[in-house]
């Protein structure tokens, strides 16, 4: 025989595990990466704009009717919320455990933000502590996806119906995930996605504001119209970002990039420094004034056609995708609940996750990520703050007091994440079942001397 198919499928697993970066840029591949580079050029010559390609993928595919293309997830909260009718409600819900630029980009908006716990079992919204927090004032409920996984949406939209008030889905994670046979994004009054580099797809920074509402529609038009798109030194810092992470956290890559960088400083020091200095304008890096809970000028743009051409490559691969890591999850699943650990709990008739990451809870985070290394399976801690990223200042401004949520920051302490991404091979599942751990007292059974 000339070939032997299961030496060429190992071989296949090989090259996947080695293209694929551990945590971000999930869906980039690296042919999307050389594909882009090609269309760059193209565009150029042909002036194919690829808007209309996306905003025809998402009705086809996901059935979103009105969509906006903006720098940020935050900033399409951000421009939903302006854009609504402002009354004498004001209140914004949203879970107590999410990313500091939520509230902050709610009081941009001129509103008041009130928290509600979450449940333990999927980190979205707890659905008892809902129906408590809701009075006259409340305007809208944000239903946070967290890592993906949509769950009790048809409560929320239940009590949001009952009280009229906005049901807004936070999908930041949750792109390709699935309610009862229905992308997210399809339920409530309007959506937001995120392609910052560690979500699902990635345009370094950017995100999605959706509504099959034509009302809410027209009115966001109108003000997404006055818009101005990114500029081009920052345009120009994203592509090089998306390109620089995608090999920097790459699991193998990275060696080389670093080789390289080390070659680069050999050969003239100053070489390097001058091809990031090209690159990237310090002044434009807004992260440390959002993080002081301070709205930039630069907060609320449209994404370049640029940047929408390696959008829109990832979103054909999406689907693919999330079947995947769909498959991955339920061996995950399995042998880390025989290990004892805690994983997501759902009903997988209803929900279908797009698992940005897998997140584990363990009760003793330092062994558990000791046991992890030990077997070089790459572990994140993604949201271990409750107001992930907030400092003292931000969650005063934001009215946040922790005590307040007791699951949300147990959750906090003991979360873990692993990568449910391309780099996850059969090589990646033998080492998952290679983990000690005891399941009674959930501790990491330390090495025998
Ligand atoms: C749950 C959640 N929602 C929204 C956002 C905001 O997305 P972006 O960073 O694109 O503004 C984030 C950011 O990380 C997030 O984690």
């Amino acid at each position: 025989m000339l070939f032997n198919f299961s030496l060429l499928n190992k071989l296949r697993l090989i090259i996947i595990e080695t293209m694929t970066p551990n945590f971000n840029n999930g869906t980039l591949r690296f042919m999307d990466l050389f594909k882009f580079l090609i269309r760059l050029s193209y565009n150029s010559i042909f002036g194919k704009s690829p808007t209309i390609a996306i905003k025809k993928f998402c009705l086809g595919e996901f059935n979103y009717r009105f969509i906006y293309l903006l720098s940020s997830g935050r900033a399409a909260l951000y421009l939903l919320l302006k854009s609504i009718e402002k009354n004498e409600q004001n209140e914004i819900i949203i879970p107590a455990y999410t990313c500091i630029v939520i509230p902050n980009a709610i009081r941009y908006a001129g509103y008041q933000v009130k928290y509600v716990d979450i449940e333990e079992k999927t980190f979205n919204i707890n659905i008892e502590h809902l129906q408590n927090i809701i009075t006259s004032k409340t305007k809208a409920v944000v239903h946070q996806y967290t890592y993906g996984i949509p769950n009790n949406i048809v409560e929320v939209q239940k009590i949001c119906n009952l009280n009229r008030i906005l049901f807004i889905e936070d999908g930041a994670h949750a792109l390709g995930a699935m309610y009862n046979d229905q992308y997210v994004g399809n339920f409530g009054d309007a959506a937001f996605f995120s392609f910052q580099a560690s979500k699902m797809i990635t345009t370094f920074s950017g995100g999605m504001l959706i509504t099959n509402n034509s009302n809410i529609g027209k009115s966001i038009d109108k003000n997404y119209q006055k818009l101005k798109f990114i500029d081009r030194d920052r345009e120009k810092q994203m592509i090089y970002l998306i390109i620089k992470t995608y090999f920097k956290t790459h699991l193998y890559f990275c060696y080389i990039y670093r080789r390289f960088k080390w070659f680069i400083n050999k050969i003239s020091p100053s070489l390097s420094c001058r091809i990031k200095n090209w690159f990237i304008n310090p002044n434009l890096n807004h992260g440390e004034m959002e993080f002081q809970g301070e709205k930039h000028s630069n907060y609320l743009e449209c994404l370049p056609e640029s940047l929408q051409i390696i959008l829109q490559l990832q979103l054909f691969n999406l689907k693919k995708d999330v079947k995947r890591r769909n498959r991955i999850s339920k061996q995950m699943i399995c042998i880390l609940k025989r290990k004892g650990f805690k994983v997501p709990e759902f009903d997988s008739n209803t929900v279908y996750p797009s698992w940005n990451r897998f997140p584990i809870l363990v009760d003793n985070r330092e062994n558990s990520l000791r046991e992890f290394n030990r077997l070089a399976i790459p572990v994140g801690d993604w949201f271990h703050y409750p107001l992930y990223q907030a400092n003292e200042k931000t969650k005063q401004k934001n009215n946040y007091n922790e005590k307040l949520y007791p699951c949300a920051k147990s959750v906090s302490t003991r979360i873990i994440n692993l990568p449910i991404n391309k780099s996850v091979t059969n090589s990646f599942i033998k080492r998952l079942n290679a983990l000690r751990h005891d399941k009674e007292s959930n501790i990491i059974i330390e090495n025998n001397p």
